[in-house]
């Protein structure tokens, strides 16, 4: 079998095109500008990247953005209380806070100063306690990426046995959770689980989140699996390589996602649509999609 590549470029365009038609619609009807404020600390190399594809997302769809680029040395308090003003200013609708934050600065502190409407990341616990309990929420980007993956493959996840590699609060269990919102049977694999390779070989959809290039192989891969890889890994070779073996497994899938260009995309993609969606919140505006359904967009 030779994987059909689901191509996280033209999947992240059509969720930006939803997000600035959204922004077109908050405009004309309500005057409103969604505005995304992110705060980046420190000069880690990657994060810079990423921050400014996200100022460039926003600027693709109409939403106004606000990046602090801060120094290394801001101190816990500096940052909460930057995060105080940016929670109490009435024109700022999202809130993102780019990880990982310097050692000296404590994350869960930093996230828990989100107030739980502006928090597009979807991080906080409010946000985590809605996941967990079924509730209309913002979905944290990269696990509500992987979802609109593997429906754009035409995979419906009901009845599926799913295995998410990787338990992180950002990703794999987001991921387990959405994946049994779909009424997926989910098993959540991590370092410390005995022969991961019979495992993996069980699942129907498979999502690899643990941060090490080329973890998953062919051999580990159920014939006609959809693979979805999230990970990003600079290799010494300077690419960039997935959790995925892309090579032998894309000879035993049915759909795998490719890296660069799968699920990193997507991540940018759904911080656009929950940022429009923070601001439409504040409206009432009922945008169809994700404010009342978090899954189904
Ligand atoms: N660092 C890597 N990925 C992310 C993300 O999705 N959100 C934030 N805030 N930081 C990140």
């Amino acid at each position: 079998m030779s994987a059909k590549i689901i191509d996280g470029k033209v999947l992240a365009e059509e969720v930006k095109q939803m997000a600035a038609l959204a922004v077109q619609t908050l405009q004309q009807q309500h005057g409103i500008t969604p505005c995304l404020a992110v705060l980046l600390v420190g000069d880690d190399p990657a994060s810079q990247v990423y921050v400014r594809g996200k100022e460039n997302d926003c600027a693709a769809c109409g939403i106004a953005s606000r990046v602090y680029r801060l120094p290394a040395q801001t101190t816990q308090a500096e940052l909460l209380a930057r995060l105080a003003d940016l929670a109490a200013d009435d024109t700022v609708h999202g809130i993102l806070v780019q990880l990982p934050l310097p050692r000296h600065i404590a994350p869960d502190a930093v996230i828990n100063a989100i107030p739980p409407e502006k928090d597009v990341d979807g991080f906080t616990p409010v946000s985590a306690g809605r996941l967990l309990r079924g509730e209309p929420c913002f979905v944290p980007c990269t696990p509500a990426g992987c979802l609109r993956m593997i429906e754009a493959a035409g995979v419906c996840a009901e009845g599926k046995h799913a295995v998410v590699v990787g338990r992180s609060n950002i990703v794999g269990k987001p991921a387990a959770l959405l994946l049994l919102r779909h009424n997926a049977t989910v098993t959540v694999c991590h370092s410390r689980t005995p022969d991961l390779a019979a495992v993996c070989r069980t699942a129907d959809i498979l999502i690899a989140a643990v941060g090490k290039a080329g973890l998953i192989t062919g051999d580990m891969v159920k014939p006609g699996a959809v693979v979805i890889d999230v990970g990003i890994n600079r290799g010494a070779d300077g690419k960039l390589h997935g959790d995925v073996d892309f090579e032998s497994v894309s000879a035993v899938a049915s759909y795998i996602t490719p890296v660069p260009g799968g699920v990193g995309l997507m991540t940018r993609a759904m911080l656009m649509l929950n940022t429009v969606q923070a601001a439409a919140a504040k409206t009432g505006c009922d945008l169809g999609f994700s404010v009342k359904n978090p899954v189904r967009f």
